[in-house]
């Protein structure tokens, strides 16, 4: 038999000075185009997350869209999309973030989920925590319960999960 792949970081590229320089870059689309690796990846995630029992996954524009979606058809529950500003046609709930120059805001259909459903966030990767911070926000103002986080990919110096409210965190692969 195959052993299963656990160790997903051969799949992630690292690209120097990226966005900017003195920035190395994680890059999972190396990871998407493998077929192994892509599996492996959304595998891991339900192994780890299913105990938790979500009503809904919410994910992140664009790249937790990725990882999200095919989680919940794993899952059997549904996905729901927190978009940056202006893309959702109907109602929304927002919430503004502090950025390391000036502000952003992340939306939410308001008639996407019950308030009271359990909740886990998925995203491709935490840094900073901003981002997973304001969408724990958004979902515990709209009376969700928040059961926890996951991600791929965390950049552990830069203590993103510090950002986060007490929820069970899960990750993949760490720097
Ligand atoms: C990236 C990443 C996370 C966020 C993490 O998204 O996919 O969503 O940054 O950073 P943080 O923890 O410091 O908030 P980005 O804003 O680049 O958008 P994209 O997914 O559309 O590329
Ligand atoms: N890779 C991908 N997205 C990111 C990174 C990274 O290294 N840092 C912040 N967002």
């Amino acid at each position: 038999p195959v052993l299963p792949i656990m160790d997903l970081k051969p799949f992630i590229r690292e690209i120097p000075d990226f966005p900017k320089p003195g920035i190395l870059f994680r890059d999972i689309t190396t990871l998407l185009q493998n077929p192994a690796g892509l599996r492996a990846t959304i595998e891991l995630f339900e192994e780890k997350c299913s105990h938790l029992n979500p009503d809904y996954i919410v994910g992140m524009e664009s790249r937790g869209f990725i990882f999200g979606a095919p989680l919940a058809y794993r899952m059997n529950i549904g996905f729901v999309p927190v978009r940056k500003p202006g893309k959702l046609p109907a109602a929304v709930h927002s919430v503004e973030y502090e950025l390391e120059y000036g502000t952003d805001t992340l939306e939410m259909h308001q008639d996407a989920v019950q308030p009271g459903s359990r909740i886990l966030i998925v995203d491709d990767l935490i840094a900073t925590g901003g981002t997973a911070g304001a969408t724990a926000k958004l979902v515990q103002q709209i009376g969700c319960e928040l059961v926890g986080c996951a991600f791929l990919i965390e950049l552990k110096e830069l203590q993103g999960r510090d950002r986060l409210p007490q929820v069970p965190i899960v990750t993949l692969v760490e720097y």
